[in-house]
């Protein structure tokens, strides 16, 4: 039955000639996982270790990081307890694998993801994206209600403005930075925080060139006049070192399908541990309850109510209903890859090919809007003829972000190189 599943996969995956490659890959040996890299900093075996680098240039990290090898395994494995194990019962005899699969590692999941941002396990929710886990706090805080001010700006995910423009509709006072040649000024936020205001909103690597935010000097502006402050983690956690703590974020989100090198639909929410329940409380519920009567029970317990129940603690607090265990499995293999390498490696693999990208493209006529020395894996560039552009990377097989009309965005992670980036000059010059 196993090996049934097994060849099922195999013959839908076979179906490109890339996938092929992949498929023999996964199915060569179920037990073993592929060579990885074990010194922290090592990142020699980062292409075998993801097959999409084998299928022309990849550098559209930022939209989706292709899955490692040693997680698409776990997928199949996980596919496989599902269909042939799928066991829950404590006095089944279960395989250590099943049993893995039943707990699907979310307690590990959450210290891994805890020690990459300078968390607790305890301040880390699961949600299902960023933006549910930022729409949680500004719930949670009561940001309508509250009659104060939300600064944001025009670097936030669109997604995340959205979310203000809707509350600004509804009477929320939500004052929006623009942003100074795609860059943050603080001095800009000093003008609009004032003691009003409840949150500054901001994401901490722009999805639309990379900018890292100088998250520190606002969280000192907000802090000053005692508001909160939210960071959108997606486009940098993974790939630039975060310390929460250190940053002055009060809380964060982000989902794993980017540099989380996971899937969609599973998420992370940290939520400072002495806010949570006060500053932002949980504004939808889900948990278990006991009950303490006949025919529930033979024997009531006379000292307890009827219906009792334990209230969560913790960022569990703000999750409702069963998380994705498949989401959670593969991140436990991702997260043990980013934190064998070390985000501080991941971010020097980067910055060598993004400072080649900066000094190149614009000699070939695409002027970057980001700033030089910026340390994301993120740089976008004007495109002066976008069709042209288009059809001279479809046929080098690289693909890159074009967007917005005239902007291409080059995301670059473990599995790139110096190649990749000189392959794309080499195509678009
Ligand atoms: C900066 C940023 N925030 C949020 C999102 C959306 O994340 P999610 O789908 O987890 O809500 C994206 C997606 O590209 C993004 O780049």
């Amino acid at each position: 039955m196993k090996f049934d599943a097994i060849k099922f996969d195999r013959r839908s995956l076979l179906k490109s000639g890339l996938a092929a490659s992949v498929a023999s890959q996964l199915a060569c040996d179920k037990g073993t996982e592929a060579a990885a890299p074990l010194t922290p900093g090592d990142l020699s075996s980062a292409r075998a270790d993801f097959p999409r680098s084998t299928n022309g240039v990849y550098m559209n990290h930022a939209s989706q990081h292709p899955v490692s090898l040693q997680t698409a395994r776990v997928m199949q494995r996980y596919a496989d307890y599902l269909a042939n194990d799928c066991t829950r019962a404590e006095w089944y005899e279960l395989s250590e694998e099943a049993k893995t699969f039943a707990n699907a590692r979310k307690n590990e999941v959450k210290q891994l993801f805890g020690k990459l941002i300078n968390a607790k396990p305890e301040e880390v929710a699961f949600c299902l994206s960023t933006t549910v886990g930022e729409n949680i706090v500004a719930n949670g805080m009561g940001i309508q209600e509250l009659r104060g001010n939300v600064v944001t700006n025009d670097l936030h995910y669109s997604s995340c403005l959205y979310n203000y423009k809707v509350r600004q509709a509804q009477g929320l006072d939500v004052r929006i930075v623009k942003h100074k040649d795609w860059q943050l000024d603080p001095a800009d936020f000093e003008k609009v925080v004032d003691g009003n205001t409840k949150l500054v909103a901001l994401t901490l690597v722009s999805n639309v060139n990379g900018l890292l935010a100088p998250v520190k000097e606002i969280a000192e502006i907000a802090d000053r006049n005692g508001a909160y402050v939210y960071a959108d983690i997606i486009q940098a956690c993974g790939a630039v070192p975060i310390d929460v703590k250190a940053m002055g974020i009060d809380f964060a989100s982000c989902s794993t399908y980017k540099w989380l090198m996971g899937l969609r639909g599973f998420a992370y929410l940290y939520v400072r541990e002495d806010l949570q329940g006060t500053v932002v409380k949980p504004t939808e519920f889900g948990g278990g309850v006991g009950f303490n009567y006949r025919p529930w029970v033979e024997t009531p317990d006379p000292t307890k109510d009827e219906i009792t129940y334990n209230s969560k603690t913790g960022a569990s607090r703000y999750e409702v209903g069963n998380v994705s265990s498949v989401g959670a499995v593969c991140q436990y293999e991702a997260l043990n890859f980013i934190e064998r390498v070390g985000v501080d490696a991941i971010q020097a693999h980067a910055t060598p090919l993004t400072d080649y990208l900066q000094e190149e493209m614009p000699k070939i006529g695409y002027a970057s809007i980001t700033p030089k020395g910026n340390r994301s894996p993120i740089t976008t560039f004007r495109v002066p003829d976008p069709k042209e552009a288009e059809r001279r990377l479809k046929q080098a097989n690289i693909e890159v972000t074009l967007r917005f009309g005239n902007q291409m965005r080059v995301a670059v992670s473990v599995m790139n190189n110096q190649q990749d980036v000189e392959a794309l000059v080499k195509a678009l010059a």
